[in-house]
């Protein structure tokens, strides 16, 4: 694994190595680098959780952080992309964390990029540091993906969420489910779609995902309260849900809307326990990728997390 880039194109074995070592960092304790290593965070879209635990994983590690603002930046005299990611390159960065709002913006740069690249969502094309806390929460749930039933709820067409898991999932055995409006399916992922009802009275993990109106074409106006009643998971359908079942939602919530406000911190909801694995997960990445290409030198783990 050269980077970081994508979900569709793991292994089995690729994803279940990630999932350990996250869970060996949990249980363990983390590795530092102690020589001087430079990560540059490049987010030409907004981000809160993703970006933030990036920040959180890098300095846990030892990594220097090299901040980066695309609205301050000489993105605002026309450069590109590309020359961005090379300049940084060029300066002594070791591995770029880019977000981009276009669909396989960040595979592509990584086709041409030296350092490794995480890919931190492009698009509605994929999430994968996403998938991966995601799968280790649910790894922490169940122990195994074999047969669980998951259903992704809501705005599939626009989700780099949605692809990410539903890839990763069908690899590690789970039974993958989608429920959204007929306009918003996704002809792409090759998956069932089922009625909301049905769904969650069958699903070991049922997913939510926000509503991304800044992608859609048609400015649609959405009436909450309706979308929640007809497509989203209200107070009445959360009881139908199996007992041990879990709520996930990769966040931000838009609370209300894809979800009752109430369940968001509810028993069930794992979303702020996804945002805490959030930065384990991103460690094991970076950690996995370094010991890959042979960057720096971690010393013993530290049990201090
Ligand atoms: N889940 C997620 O990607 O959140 P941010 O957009 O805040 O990074």
């Amino acid at each position: 694994m050269n980077h970081f880039v994508s979900m569709k194109n793991l292994s089995e074995h690729e994803m279940l190595q990630l999932i350990k070592l996250t869970n060996d960092f949990e249980i363990n304790g983390i590795p530092h680098f102690n020589e001087k290593i430079f990560a540059a965070n490049l987010f030409f879209e907004p981000s809160t959780r993703t970006k933030m635990s990036f920040v959180v994983a890098q300095k846990k590690l030892g990594i220097e952080t090299l901040d980066f603002h695309a609205e301050a930046s000489s993105l605002l005299k026309g450069e590109s992309m590309y020359d961005t990611a090379k300049t940084f390159e060029a300066i002594g960065a070791q591995l770029l964390v880019v977000r981009h709002p276009e669909d396989h913006a960040v595979q592509e740069l990584a086709k041409r990029m030296t350092i490794p690249v995480i890919n931190a969502g492009d698009g509605s094309g994929e999430h994968p540091t996403q998938s991966l806390l995601d799968l280790y929460t649910m790894y922490q749930e169940f122990q195994s993906f074999k047969g669980l039933n998951v259903v992704i709820i809501g705005d599939i067409k626009h989700s780099r969420v949605a692809r990410s898991n539903a890839y990763a999932l069908k690899t590690l055995g789970a039974n993958v489910y989608l429920s959204t409006k007929k306009e918003w399916q996704d002809e792409t992922l090759d998956f069932p779609y089922i009625d909301i009802d049905d769904a969650v009275a069958i699903s070991d993990v049922v997913m939510l995902l926000r509503v991304q109106l800044e992608r859609h074409q048609d400015n649609e106006l959405l009436n909450d309260a309706a979308y929640l009643e007809q497509y989203g998971l209200t107070k009445k359908r959360e009881q139908n849900m199996l007992r041990h079942a879990i709520i996930m939602h990769p966040a931000p919530v838009n609370r209300g809307v894809e979800i009752d406000s109430d369940l968001v911190e509810s028993k069930r909801s794992r979303i702020f326990k996804q945002m805490e694995n959030g930065v384990v997960a991103r460690m094991a990445i970076i950690y996995h990728l370094f010991q890959t290409r042979g960057i720096g030198h971690a010393t013993a783990f530290n049990k201090r997390k």
